[in-house]
């Protein structure tokens, strides 16, 4: 029996370098090995504010990103959360076991609140509980997120708990989160000791998946580098460089070791016109798939319409027996 992976990305912003050396690189090597199951958090993103339009292309645009940069929806399932509604079913029950205080000390919570003053919504308060049920409905084995994340996914194993203790054990799968597996973490271009971020307000921050090649050379060669000229990896006294060196090692198959030696007596200049060829030879084929999927809405509609449609019937499974539990009755 393979063991199941399940992960998702919340709609918001532009998927970035970043989402692709830490997350969906990984995700393409898993899924040989591994029943994965992908998804669209677009019933995420509503916790801050959504132009609806620009939400609806999203969805689209994320998925053919997926599907552009190699996740193979015959051999994972690729969903759109909102359109599997044991999500938000199950969602609602681990909301009624979930303390308050346990949410409040969440960090990602506080920091969006801060961000979002003007929008502190339930929703952005009990997000972590429509995550919990995200991976419980599929009884997954492993989460492969990345370290902001590992609060969230405690949360979904202490729920576990609290389910076991009031109704007993035997419906939920305990999950374990998979940190360790996933990429490099890749840095802001401007600012190398903040994480590169799909919703930065600034996009000069970050490379964008469907960034065309002119707009790759011109940020990358505005990238923050640091004093002095030597191109040596030392992300205490020289993070800028440092983080270029990750992502052309990440990319070219090079060792960081093979670079350095590589670029001894060369300018940093040298090292970002070379990296940003290296990106664009690798973004290239994926903006031209990328463009043809979009051409078709019809067709990514109906990709999504099967990855659904295979994930309902394996959350059904699983709510059902939620349901038998806590004692509703599940409409047959
Ligand atoms: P997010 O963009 O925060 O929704 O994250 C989606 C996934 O991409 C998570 O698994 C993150 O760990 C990964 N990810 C996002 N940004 C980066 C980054 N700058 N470097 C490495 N991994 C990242
Ligand atoms: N909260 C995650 C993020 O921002 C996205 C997400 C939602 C997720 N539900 C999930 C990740 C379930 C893993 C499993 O990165």
């Amino acid at each position: 029996m393979k063991k199941t992976i399940l992960s998702g990305s919340t709609v918001t912003g532009d998927l970035t370098l970043g989402n692709y050396i830490g997350a969906i690189n990984t995700w393409t090597q898993l899924q040989d090995e591994y029943d994965c199951l992908y998804f669209l958090a677009d019933l995420h993103a509503l916790t801050v504010h959504q132009d609806p339009e620009v939400l609806r292309k999203r969805t689209h645009s994320f998925f053919a990103q997926y599907l552009a940069l190699g996740l193979d929806p015959k051999k994972n399932i690729i969903f759109a959360q909102s359109q599997v509604p044991q999500h938000t079913e199950l969602s609602w029950i681990l909301t009624c076991l979930t303390p308050m205080g346990y949410l409040n000390r969440m960090t990602q919570f506080k920091e969006k609140a801060e961000k979002h003053v003007k929008n502190i919504n339930a929703g952005l308060f009990t997000y972590p509980v429509l995550m919990a049920a995200d991976i419980l409905l599929y009884q997954a084995d492993l989460v492969p997120v990345g370290e902001d994340q590992k609060q969230h996914l405690e949360l979904c194993r202490d729920l576990v708990g609290y389910f076991e203790n009031r109704y007993g054990k035997g419906i939920f799968k305990m999950p374990e989160p998979m940190i360790g597996k996933t990429g490099a973490r890749i840095m802001s271009l401007q600012d190398p000791t903040k994480k590169m971020s799909k919703s930065d307000e600034n996009d000069k921050n970050r490379i964008s998946i469907i960034d065309d090649a002119k707009a790759i050379e011109k940020k990358f060669k505005s990238a923050a580098t640091d004093s002095g000229s030597e191109i040596k990896y030392d992300v205490e006294n020289k993070a800028g460089v440092s983080n270029l060196l990750t992502i052309y090692s990440v990319l070219s198959g090079k060792t960081i070791e093979q670079l350095e030696n590589e670029y001894v007596g060369k300018m940093y200049g040298h090292l970002k016109v070379d990296l940003a060829q290296v990106v664009i030879q690798k973004l290239g084929p994926v903006k031209d798939k990328y463009d043809d999927l979009m051409k078709n809405r019809d067709y990514l509609d109906q990709l999504l319409v099967e990855g659904a449609e295979r994930a309902e019937a394996r959350a059904e499974a699983t709510i059902k027996k939620v349901y038998d539990t806590v004692g509703l009755v599940r409409r047959r």
